[in-house]
């Protein structure tokens, strides 16, 4: 029987010199994941946000534990030597005895310490280590599972490490080791099972086969409860895995994940109900000029604009200005991201606004990465010529200028009509032939590995959206992360979100989903599902969340087509609104930003104060998790932005692009007033419920 469910999960054995008083100042703190420094999903996103308030409160005393990846470490982290006189010992003893282990200080806010280990270099002992595995926790991993044999090579060299440090002090601190997903997990197995007397945090980001099942249409949540776990993961070749999984939950002296919805899904698929809910926070700046960020999307948006110039040259037939920028992005899982309703969302959108001759052209951007052979020659072709046109247009402009500058210079008014000649046209005839084009402006932007078989083509092949001009909506499939080093679109991916219109994210199984997280601080909105942790987070804690541009589609009690329809709706309405009414509804949708910051959903709690008070709860059979507050419903708008009119009277289209700004300012200073909603957002977090890992919580006690 393996070891996890042997284990009584509320067990502290190993804590016991943890006595009643000590002190977490005398406490070091590991945080092990393997995204640390090595960008995978929102994991990475999860460690890098809340590094610098972590560091700021452990000090000396934080240390990140991830792989060590060339690459990643040659742009991410500046290698040192360790401070710490045992973990100097503790490292130098690995490494002589065939490990390669490094430390640095990871280059991000906080500059946290890093120790990356080379799982590769200490591939020899895999053979040994799953042995050992078996035996003690009869766990097989079979050879052929890449990632799997990372996760053992990793979990044992964790372990070590963590054993090591111990070793290396005289006076061993109180260790306190945080593992992230299955990946990690089987490090916090080690520890247990070798009783090591380390304090060990399992969150889970996702459960493997949550993952796995809803990507297989599986009507998974209605039969949560009915799932034969075992034969499911053996099913899908991953049983070797989820013991992993389930071992890490079920020994950890307390057990986290990032949403209610994932509570429940670990409680009926790893057996263990979380003992704490914290939901993901980001670190939140704050511009000191008020609408900053309006002006940011201006900006960004500027940029875009610049890249479709290029990428529908010859085919620019629709007006920039009515363009609205929408898209979709994540790590590349067709229907758990919701990209498959989208799609159909799109089509159906396409036929509403050519039905209703709408003058709006939707551009949809699907940032999914998917396996490629680089940048294809007709996009890179497209902004080739877009440079080109820019660069005619600044020769005849120059040319011109001369001209009329000499013919000023004698006093003399221009012949316009003689201002250019044949030689300008020339140039310019050149430079328009140059943007013909035989094919349409191309739906991906790089050469597909598997072309025929990737499931957004297929879908876009099925729907038949393919750029063409009668179509109102057009879309671009960039398979590859942004970067600003991109010869193609060089904008990274918060500048690009900044500079769009709203973040389309259907997902069908989204633990928690940091995109539309990160849309709402940046103050641009968002489609989110009542079956993500975001989606539902945003639903207890706001009235109308649609009022500040948080949309959220109903996916549990609705079937795909009628999902599809309300999307479809929530789209239509979308380009239906003015510019003005987006300016609107962008600043409130930035207003929500303080209740996504790590400072009040201080995870970083979790692992202070109040750790011996999460470690007694073990037993709890209630998971704690936020509730309670409530945003309340923007005072001066209807029920729905989609469906607002104007909140000011005598309003005309043109006046949108006139004097919206003033107008804007005028109405949300009067509703920021009667609302008072910028004042400290920890006010509300400091009812009973959230003070559990409340900015100030002293909450934990008293909470149980
Ligand atoms: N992301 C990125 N570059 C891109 C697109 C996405 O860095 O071009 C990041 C995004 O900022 C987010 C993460 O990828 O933090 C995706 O996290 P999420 O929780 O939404 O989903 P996951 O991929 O972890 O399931
Ligand atoms: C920001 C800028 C405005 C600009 C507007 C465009 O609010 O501050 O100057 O007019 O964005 O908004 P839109 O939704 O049309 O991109
Ligand atoms: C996982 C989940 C995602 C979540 C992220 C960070 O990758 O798929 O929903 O946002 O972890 O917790």
């Amino acid at each position: 029987m393996p070891l996890a469910r042997s284990l009584s999960v509320t067990s502290l054995s190993g804590l016991e010199e943890w006595d009643e008083e000590f002190d977490l100042e005398d406490a070091v703190l590991f945080e092990i994941a393997w995204e640390v420094a090595n960008k995978v999903g929102g994991i990475y996103t999860v460690i890098q946000t809340k590094a610098r308030l972590t560091a700021e409160e452990w000090g000396e005393n934080y240390f990140l534990v991830g792989p060590y990846v060339e690459s990643n470490v040659r742009t991410q982290v500046e290698l040192i030597e360790p401070t710490n006189p045992a973990l100097k010992s503790t490292i130098d003893k690995m490494n002589r005895s065939g490990c390669k282990v490094y430390f640095g200080r990871w280059l991000i806010e906080g500059s946290p310490y890093v120790i990356l280990i080379d799982v590769g270099f200490t591939a020899w002992s895999l053979d040994r280590w799953k042995s050992e595995l078996w035996e003690n926790c009869a766990i097989g991993v079979p050879w052929f599972d890449r990632e799997a044999n990372d996760a053992v090579l990793f979990g044992f060299l964790t372990a070590w490490l963590l054993g090591e440090v111990r070793a290396q002090c005289e006076e061993p601190p109180h260790i306190l080791a945080h593992f992230h997903e299955w990946l990690a997990g089987l490090g916090l197995v080690l520890c247990r099972q070798r009783q090591l007397p380390v304090a060990t945090i399992f969150t889970t980001h996702a459960t493997l086969l949550g993952r796995y099942l809803c990507a297989g249409n599986v009507d998974f949540y209605n039969n949560l409860a009915e799932f034969n776990v075992d034969k499911e993961a053996g099913d899908r070749q991953i049983y070797h895995r989820y013991c992993l999984e389930r071992a890490a939950a079920r020994c950890a002296h307390v057990f986290t994940t990032v949403s209610q919805i994932t509570a429940i899904e670990a409680e009926h698929l790893l057996k263990r109900k979380p003992d704490i809910v914290t939901p993901n926070g980001l670190n939140v700046k704050k511009f000191s000029a008020m609408h900053e960020f309006q002006n940011l999307h201006a900006q960004s948006k500027n940029r875009i604009q610049e890249f479709i110039r290029g990428h529908f040259y010859g085919h620019l037939d629709f007006n920039l200005d009515k363009c609205l920028f929408l898209f979709i992005a994540g790590r590349y899982e067709f229907s758990n991201k919701g990209a498959d309703i989208f799609l159909e969302a799109l089509a159906r959108l396409n036929y509403l606004l050519r039905v209703n001759h709408s003058d709006v052209t939707v551009i949809a951007f699907f940032i999914m990465p998917a396996r490629t052979n680089n940048f294809n020659v007709e996009t890179l072709k497209g902004q080739a010529v877009r440079k080109q046109l820019w660069d005619t247009a600044q020769t005849v402009k120059e040319r011109f200028g001369k001209k009329l500058y000499e013919s000023l210079l004698v006093g003399q008014l221009p012949d316009v009509s003689k201002m250019l000649d044949k030689e300008d046209f020339t140039i310019m005839k050149r430079a328009i032939f140059a943007t013909q084009r035989q094919c349409q402006p191309p739906i991906c932007t790089h050469n597909m590995l598997e072309d025929s078989s990737d499931p957004i083509l297929n879908c876009i092949r099925r729907i038949g959206l393919f750029n063409s001009s009668a179509d109102r909506v057009k879309i671009i499939f960039h398979p590859e992360f942004l970067s600003s080093t991109s010869p193609l679109l060089p904008m990274d991916y918060e500048e690009f979100v900044r500079g769009c219109h709203l973040g389309v994210f259907p997902s069908y199984y989204e633990p928690w989903g940091y995109t539309p997280a990160e849309c709402t601080v940046m103050g641009i909105p968002s489609i989110s599902t009542n079956l993500s942790g975001f989606g539902c987070f945003m639903e207890e804690h706001i009235a109308d969340p649609s009022a500040y541009g948080i949309y959220i589609l109903d996916r549990r009690y609705r079937g795909v087509d009628e999902s599809c329809n309300q999307l479809t709706s929530f789209l239509f309405q979308f380009c239906k609104q003015s510019r003005r009414q987006r300016i609107i509804q962008r600043n409130r949708t930035e207003r929500l930003s303080d209740l996504l910051d790590w400072r009040y959903l201080g995870r970083v709690r979790l692992q202070s104060q109040k750790l011996k008070a999460h470690i007694r709860w073990c037993g709890s059979s209630e998971p704690i998790y936020a509730s309670g507050f409530r945003y309340p419903r923007p005072a001066s708008v209807p029920p729905s932005p989609a469906l607002s009119r104007h909140s000011s009277p005598h309003h005309s289209e043109a006046e949108d692009n006139d004097d919206e700004d003033e107008r804007y300012d005028e109405d949300l200073e009067a509703e920021k007033d009667r609302m008072n909603i910028r004042q400290p957002v920890a006010l509300p977090f400091k009812n009973k419920a959230y003070t559990v890992y409340g900015a100030n919580g002293d909450g934990a006690t008293t909470e149980k």
